[in-house]
């Protein structure tokens, strides 16, 4: 007999002993729904040893099982690094197993060799397509989220342009009466509120047309000085901000001046505020908004709105700007969604930093960035 049916014979009668040995040392979850095949998956990479040896061993072979352990891992969804552990104390195993064989060393080294070979190319088949099928997994719940989303966008955007029709007509004329109103009762009582409300209600409605009407522009983008903007901004919102007893600390240069749709750098704006007043009413004192800009490198506006509210935590921190996403019992989640498409639309930046002293908003706008739709305002200036 040759030495490799001498080692062939010599595995077969001390198989269980071997088997019995790995099997001591794999790790198997208790989770795994496929436990009762690795032993199945271990007598037949025994098999393949013993063909190799024999040098019948066909490179498909090993591909087939490699595959379909892979599969029966993924689906016991056990991490991959559990199964080449056991797979590479199984070639240990084997090595130790064929070595008390009595057989030289010199003698078993090309068996050794072989055996070698034939792990690396079983882990090598296996992790490539584990890793292939973990791809697709991920890729499809991806493209799940995307779709999902996509129909919410869809749904928002079929809500919001009867919700335009529906309310906002009505509302426009109940807001040009109140003001009429008001012009010829200049002391009637309680106008003030009304009209106020009224203009509330009027800015949340506008924001259900932003989220689902990406890119639509209504009005040309404009010159004005950024001190202006906040004005306006904090005037509407003071009574709010006397209601949350949130102290605001403005900072903004007055002799920065940009070019950008005002209305909607102003609804970014009220969005960013009317989320710290939010925040801010999870603290019990001391609330404080700060409000800051500075140019940089010239060309580029730099917006902080901070406060001094709770933190958002990390992994939250990623999430703030999808749509829909919210924290609040009665919020929409498309507030930071909407700020972002608008200052994207405009070629800026917006991100949040956030720590237990103090959150900001950051927003980085080129001073004069001409838009596709500003291109075509620009030209309609000349005809004028
Ligand atoms: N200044 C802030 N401080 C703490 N958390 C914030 C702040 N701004 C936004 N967030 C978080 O981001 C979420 C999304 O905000 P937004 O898109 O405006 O939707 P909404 O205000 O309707 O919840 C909020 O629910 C909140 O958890
Ligand atoms: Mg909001």
């Amino acid at each position: 007999m040759d030495i490799t049916e001498n080692l062939i014979s010599y595995m077969d009668k001390n198989l269980p002993t071997y088997l019995q040995d790995w099997y001591g040392k794999v790790v198997i979850s208790n989770l795994d729904i496929h436990k009762d095949k690795v032993i199945e998956n271990a007598l037949h990479m025994v098999g393949l040893v013993k063909l190799s040896l024999r040098g019948q061993l066909s490179p498909e072979k090993i591909k087939e099982l490699a595959y379909e352990v892979a599969h029966q891992r993924l689906e016991a969804k056990i991490n991959i690094g559990e199964f080449v552990y056991n797979v590479n104390l199984g070639r240990s195993e084997i090595v130790r197993f064929v070595t008390g064989s009595g057989i030289s060393i010199e003698q078993l080294q090309p068996v050794i060799e072989n055996i070698n070979s034939l792990f690396d190319e079983f882990l090598y088949h296996a992790v490539k397509k584990y890793t292939q099928l973990k791809d697709a997994e991920i890729q499809e719940k991806t493209l799940f989220i995307d779709q999902s989303h996509k129909e919410r966008l869809t749904i928002l955007g079929q809500m919001s342009s009867s919700f335009v029709h529906e309310f906002r007509n009505p509302l426009t004329a109940v807001m040009g009466f109140v003001k009429l109103m008001q012009q010829e009762n200049p002391g009637m009582k309680y106008i003030d509120i009304i009209s106020h409300e009224l203009t509330q209600l009027n800015f949340r409605i506008s924001q259900f047309l932003h989220a689902s009407r990406k890119g639509v522009q209504e009005r040309e983008a404009e010159e004005f000085a950024l001190e202006d903007l906040f004005t306006d901004i904090l005037d509407f919102m003071y009574p709010s901000l006397v209601d949350a007893d949130v102290n605001v600390v403005p900072r903004i240069d007055p002799t920065i001046t940009i070019r950008a749709h005002k209305d909607e750098l102003k609804q970014v704006l009220l969005n960013l505020i009317m989320n710290s007043i939010d925040a801010l009413r999870q603290k019990k004192q001391n609330r404080r908004l700060m409000i800051y800009s500075k140019i940089e490198a010239e060309s580029n506006v730099h917006i902080m709105i901070s406060n001094n509210g709770p933190a958002i935590p990390p992994e939250t921190i990623k999430t703030i700007f999808e749509p829909f996403f919210t924290t609040k019992e009665l919020g929409t989640g498309i507030g930071l969604f909407v700020c972002k498409s608008i200052i994207e639309k405009h070629n800026g930046t917006i991100h949040c930093s956030s720590t237990d002293e103090i959150t900001t908003f950051t927003i980085v706008l080129p001073l004069y960035a001409p838009t596709e739709e500003e291109d075509t305002s620009l030209i309609k200036v000349e005809k004028a």
